[in-house]
């Protein structure tokens, strides 16, 4: 298989990815970002598809498609998102459907969408976590693939409780890639009726 990863931020888990020898063939990024830089210095190939030429209406089909030629000119084979900033489209889930994953920082189905430890932090629950799953046309409604529990401390803030989640991220999604490639992990069959 060959392995891209989708970016957007700081790239702390991709780091982790390449640290663990997790074989990362190309990172793809939406934007500008110190994930790009990141990669460089592994000496593993980056582009930035931009997101911003795709008009102020963004037009996500279009933009969608060519991120899915991008990955396809390169042969890529397994897709694994890394806080990726864009919601992807048909046309990309066309050519990649069953070879997408996701970290999510939530315990889905609880808490889905951009503000998954907000959202946990403002209903008081207390433990929250994070979910690897398998992306698909729905955000963060794909086949779950492993989840782990963080407690909620009484006095954590947003980014308090990101950072810890984001520590079991960096292992949970390199062990859930890890046994994606050795076959240990076979991808789920969407549920029925549901988009690829
Ligand atoms: C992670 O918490 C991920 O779940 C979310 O974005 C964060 C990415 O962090 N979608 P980083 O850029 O890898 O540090």
């Amino acid at each position: 298989m060959s392995l891209a990863v989708l970016v957007s931020g700081t790239g702390s888990i991709l780091d982790a990815m390449i640290e663990a020898g997790l074989p990362v063939d190309l990172v793809v990024s939406d934007r500008p970002c110190t994930a790009v830089t990141l990669a460089a210095g592994h000496d593993v190939e980056a582009i930035v598809v931009h997101r911003s030429s795709f008009g102020d209406d963004f037009d996500r089909d279009g933009y969608s498609a060519l991120l899915a030629g991008r990955l396809s000119e390169r042969s890529v084979t397994l897709v694994a998102m890394a806080g990726f900033g864009t919601v992807l489209s048909r046309p990309f889930y066309d050519g990649f459907a069953g070879r997408v994953l996701n970290t999510h920082p939530a315990l889905l189905p609880a808490f889905p969408g951009w503000h998954g430890v907000r959202d946990a932090l403002a209903a008081g629950v207390d433990v929250t976590g994070c979910t690897v799953h398998q992306a698909t046309l729905e955000v963060d409604a794909g086949p779950i693939l492993a989840q782990e529990e963080v407690k909620v401390r009484p006095d954590d803030d947003e980014t308090s409780l990101q950072e810890r989640i984001k520590v079991v991220e960096r292992r949970l999604y390199v062990d859930t890639l890890w046994a994606v490639l050795d076959g240990v992990i076979q991808f789920q069959p969407a549920p029925e009726g549901a988009a690829p």
